[in-house]
């Protein structure tokens, strides 16, 4: 059984009035509790993600069309990662705002790199990626 060492914690608090809430809706008997279900579930995620060769994923952007060659740079660099990008689907949302969700599928790391450089694109107002894993025991 592992030993169990206490630490402090500093932090803003609002942030902590936030995370009480998180406590309550979750219906944690401590915050300890709460704080080692967010490490465990953050460490899992953060290792997965480090190796796993056969990830699939979708990253959803939401941007200004209007936005100066916006449309060209999100063009580009999907066409510089075919071997990523399977599928794009647009959806026109407003008179200014598209939305955009394109499935990829590939080594996570390479997921991640892509996602963070359409994501980083000037104009880009939301940009969210989801991976799970594609391999037969994930
Ligand atoms: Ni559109």
């Amino acid at each position: 059984m592992p030993k169990i060492v206490r630490f402090s914690v500093s932090l803003e608090d609002d942030l902590l009035e936030q995370f009480d809430g998180y406590c309550r809706a979750g219906q944690f008997a401590t915050r300890s509790e709460a704080i080692r279900q967010l490490l465990r579930e953050r460490l899992t995620v953060q290792a997965w993600e480090a190796d796993c060769r056969d990830a699939a994923g979708t990253l959803t952007l939401v941007y200004d069309h209007h936005r100066p060659q916006l449309r060209e740079h999100l063009t580009r660099l999907q066409h510089d990662n075919t071997d990523l990008v399977i599928s794009t689907m647009h959806a026109h949302l407003t008179h200014d705002l598209c939305l955009e969700v394109i499935v990829l599928r590939g080594p996570a790391s390479r997921l991640k790199k892509i996602a963070s450089q359409l994501r980083g694109l000037k104009g880009i107002l939301k940009g969210e990626l989801v991976m799970a894993s594609a391999e037969e025991r994930g």
